[in-house]
C-alpha cells in the first residue's frame, strides 16, 4: 500500500487531531502517504482532499475539534455517493482509508471495504456508546469537562441550598453521566440503562431537606430524560428551590486529556499497520488496557454490557 486516506465523520471528539497525526506519522514510518480528507464521508463524494506532510500535523495533539472537520452526510447512506467516493479515491490512487468516528462512520467504513477499498475504523465519539472497546477517544476529556462544569455549579448550589439537575449528553448510552456523576459525587445518577423513580428521589431529597442539607446535585444522561422537566417535577413533589442546566456542546470541544491523546495515537497508529499489512474491513479498540482488532460486522453486532457494579456504587457513595 503507498497511499491511504483519513477522514474524521459523525460528531466530533477532542482527539481527533492527535489521532490524525498518529495515522500520518505512522504512515510515513511505513514508506505510505497520507491524504487528508475533509468533512468526513462529504469529502470523499466531492473530492476534497489533500496530501498531509508530517509538518501539516505538527502540534495538533494537543488540540481539541479535528483539522479535517466533520460532517453528516447523507449522501454517503446512497449508492450513487458511494460510487462517486470510490471513484475520487481511485481517481487519487488512494488504496485505503482509516475513518474516524462512531458506530455510523463504521456502517459506511463496512460500506467502502465491500466496494473494494480497505477501511479501518478508529473509535472517536464522547458517547463511548462503542460496545466492543472499553473506551473511545473523546470519552475520558468529556468526563473531565463535565466533572469541572459540575464542580463550579455545585460550589453555587451549595451557597444558596438549591439542587442542580445537570443533563449532560451521550445519545441513548449512559456512560458521560455514569463516570461524570461518580467522580463528582453526584447525589443521584439517572441513565438509561437503569429504571430511575422520581418519587423515590424526591424522597430523598426530603430526607435531606429534614436533616439540615438542601443542595444536592442530580446527573442525567440525555437518554434517560430531559432536565428541566425532571427538576419541574422535583420542585412539585419536595417544595425545594431547583435549577436545570444543560451542559450542550462545551462537552465535545477542549484539549484532549492525556489518556485521550494517547489513546488516539495507540489506535490509530495500529490502524495504519493493519492497512500496511493488507487487512480490511477491521475495527480497532481497547479491552483491558491492550489494542486490539475486529472484523466491523461483528464489532457493531456486540451489545454494550451494562456498568452495574458502577452504577450500585454511585448509589451506595450517594445520600
Ligand atoms: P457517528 O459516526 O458519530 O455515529 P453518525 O451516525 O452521524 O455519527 O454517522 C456519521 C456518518 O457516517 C453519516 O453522516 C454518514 O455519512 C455515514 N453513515 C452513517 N450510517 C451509514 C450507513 N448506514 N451507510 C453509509 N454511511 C453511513
Ligand atoms: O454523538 C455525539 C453527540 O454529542 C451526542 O452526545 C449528542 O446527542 C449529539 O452528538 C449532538 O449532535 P449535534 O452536535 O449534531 O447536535
Amino acid at each position: 500500500m503507498r497511499r491511504i486516506g483519513v477522514l474524521t465523520s459523525g460528531g466530533d471528539a477532542p482527539g481527533m487531531n492527535a489521532a490524525i497525526r498518529a495515522v500520518v506519522r505512522v504512515a510515513y514510518v511505513n514508506g505510505i502517504q497520507v491524504y487528508g480528507i475533509m468533512d468526513g464521508y462529504s469529502g470523499l463524494i466531492n473530492g476534497d482532499m489533500r496530501v498531509l506532510t508530517r509538518r501539516d500535523v505538527s502540534g495538533i495533539a494537543q488540540r481539541g475539534g479535528t483539522i479535517l472537520h466533520t460532517a453528516r452526510c447523507p449522501e454517503f447512506k446512497t449508492e450513487e455517493g458511494r460510487r462517486k467516493a470510490v471513484l475520487n479515491l481511485k481517481e487519487n490512487g488512494i488504496e485505503g482509508v482509516v475513518a474516524i468516528g462512531g458506530d455510523g462512520t463504521f456502517q459506511g467504513a463496512h460500506l467502502l471495504s465491500q466496494l473494494g477499498i480497505p477501511t479501518i475504523g478508529v473509535p472517536a465519539t464522547i458517547d463511548n456508546d462503542l460496545a466492543y472497546t472499553d473506551y473511545c477517544i473523546g470519552f475520558d476529556t468529556a468526563i473531565n469537562t463535565v466533572v469541572s462544569s459540575i464542580g463550579k455549579i455545585r460550589d453555587t448550589m451549595d451557597s444558596h441550598g438549591r439542587v442542580g439537575v445537570i443533563e449532560v449528553m451521550g445519545r441513548h448510552c449512559g456512560d458521560i453521566a455514569l463516570f461524570s456523576g461518580v467522580a463528582c459525587g453526584a447525589e443521584a445518577v439517572l441513565i438509561p440503562e437503569f429504571k430511575w423513580d422520581i418519587d423515590d428521589i424526591a424522597q430523598k431529597l426530603r430526607n435531606r431537606d429534614e436533616m439540615g442539607v438542601q443542595s444536592a446535585i442530580i446527573v442525567v444522561a440525555e437518554g434517560a430524560g430531559d432536565a428541566e422537566d425532571i427538576a419541574k417535577q422535583l420542585i412539585e413533589r419536595t417544595g425545594l428551590d431547583i435549577r436545570s442546566t444543560v451542559l450542550g456542546h462545551v462537552q465535545r470541544g477542549g484539549d484532549p486529556t492525556a489518556n485521550d491523546s494517547t489513546l488516539a495515537a495507540r489506535l490509530a497508529g495500529r490502524a495504519v499497520e493493519l492497512l500496511r499489512d493488507g487487512k480490511e474491513n477491521r475495527v480497532v479498540g481497547i479491552i483491558n488496557n491492550h489494542i486490539r482488532d475486529y472484523d466491523i460486522t461483528e464489532a457493531l453486532a456486540a451489545s454494550k454490557k451494562h456498568h452495574t457494579k458502577l452504577y450500585r456504587l454511585a448509589y451506595d457513595l450517594a445520600f
